[in-house]
């Protein structure tokens, strides 16, 4: 089995699964992989590894994607076309500040909200504004058409699918609560009489604690985000639609460790209840695709009678016979990882690399291993 197919046909790849296990070089690996197959990647990152982004050349906070030049991606074959391999480290107030200024109706609305004293404080009042902002860089860059291939990586949680509730959230919070409160929300509904009451009340105890220029200053700032609200909506809905199409596939990221399985099995289960694609699995740091290995008795076959050889060989041998059970034991994993796939789901075993994920051609080794067409 190959992620091939994905990498050739997806339009979005999801990277998921426990901390640590590898979601972040994955997802660089398989960019590289498909990049040489001649696509126009994208990969969204999430904080990575000093040494990776150093191979990627990534910068840290870079306020634009950043192109991998097409020399690294050729690797020494000159005759090789690759497409274009694009990352970028997820910032979300880059990000943040960017939707501000799009989906503002006017500029003078977006510099209202930014330029306000309390634009700042937006991020740990509302919960979620991290996944916002993953989820609107994909999006944005989604409609936008520029890469025939984006793939995210999510950071170690439990919640990294929440990206996609993230959008409701904020805007359910700022909405129902924050600008009803000033009764800004002209749409009816709620109004009444008694509202108004309680609308005014509140103003005139906020700006009685903190004085009228605070509650005016709110005001201002409620109401000018509240202009964002539509957008908002809108890009959830459009993202929910591309991710749950057959466009994008969802990956999960694991490795051979118990807790890492288990995290798989949440993830796989979370995929199914909120009906997005799960694509497969990618079985990372193992020895699974090592071919059958000879047994320590095979190897004494080839050694000459002399004692002292053949002491260390045998020595030697149990460590070959260790080395056996671990890479059969993985291959057992991946076999049952591969029982009861959907359709078009995969399961791949990715090699550990040990140090060689230091440099570029690592990497693409790496990709080469997960996204090569499959032989069989
Ligand atoms: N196949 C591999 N062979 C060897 N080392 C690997 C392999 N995959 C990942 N690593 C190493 O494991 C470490 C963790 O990898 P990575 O940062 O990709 O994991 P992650 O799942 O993104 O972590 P986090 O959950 O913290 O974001 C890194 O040091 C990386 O170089
Ligand atoms: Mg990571």
């Amino acid at each position: 089995m190959s992620l091939h197919p994905l990498l050739r046909d997806k339009r979005v790849l999801v990277l998921c699964g426990a901390g640590g296990v590898g979601k972040t070089t994955t997802a660089a690996a398989l960019g590289v992989a498909a990049a040489r197959a001649g696509r126009r990647v994208l990969v969204l990152t999430i904080d990575p590894a000093r040494r990776l982004a150093e191979a990627m050349g990534l910068p840290a906070g870079g306020a634009e994607p950043t192109t991998v030049p097409a020399e690294r991606l050729r690797q020494g074959d000159a005759t090789a076309t690759p497409g274009q391999l694009d990352v970028w480290m997820l910032d979300p107030g880059i990000i943040f500040e960017r939707m501000v200024r799009r989906m503002s109706p006017t500029p003078e609305a977006a510099r209202t909200i930014l330029e306000h004293r309390f634009y700042g404080f937006l991020s740990g009042l509302v919960a979620g504004v991290q996944e916002y902002a993953a989820a609107e860089a994909l999006d944005a860059f989604l409609h936008e058409g520029r890469y025939e291939l984006i793939i995210l990586d999510t950071p170690p949680s439990r919640n990294a699918l929440d990206f996609l509730e993230a959008p409701g959230r904020l805007s359910r919070f700022l909405d129902d609560r924050v600008v009803s409160l000033f009764g800004l929300d002209s749409g009816g509904g709620r109004g009444g009489g008694l509202w108004r009451k309680a609308t005014q009340l509140v103003s005139g105890v906020l700006g009685s604690v903190f004085g009228d220029s605070f509650v005016g200053d709110l005001r201002s700032f409620v109401s000018a985000f509240s202009g964002l609200f539509a957008g908002i909506r809108l890009h959830t809905e459009r993202l929910r639609a591309r991710l749950s199409s057959p466009e994008a596939a969802f990956l999960l990221v694991t490795s051979p460790e118990a807790a890492a399985l288990e995290e798989a099995a949440f993830f796989r289960k979370t995929l199914t209840e909120q009906g997005l694609p799960f694509a497969g699995y990618v079985l990372n740091r193992s020895w699974a695709r090592d071919e059958e290995l000879p047994t320590p008795e095979a190897l004494l076959r080839h050694v000459p009678g002399d004692d002292a050889a053949r002491t260390g060989v045998e020595a030697l041998s149990r460590l070959a016979q260790w080395e056996r059970e671990r890479a059969g034991e993985h291959r057992r994993l991946l076999a049952r990882l591969a029982e009861r796939l959907p359709t078009g789901a995969v399961a791949v075993a990715a090699p550990e690399v040990g140090g060689e994920l230091e440099d570029f051609a690592g990497l693409t080794r790496l990709g080469e291993a997960l996204g090569a067409p499959a032989v069989r």
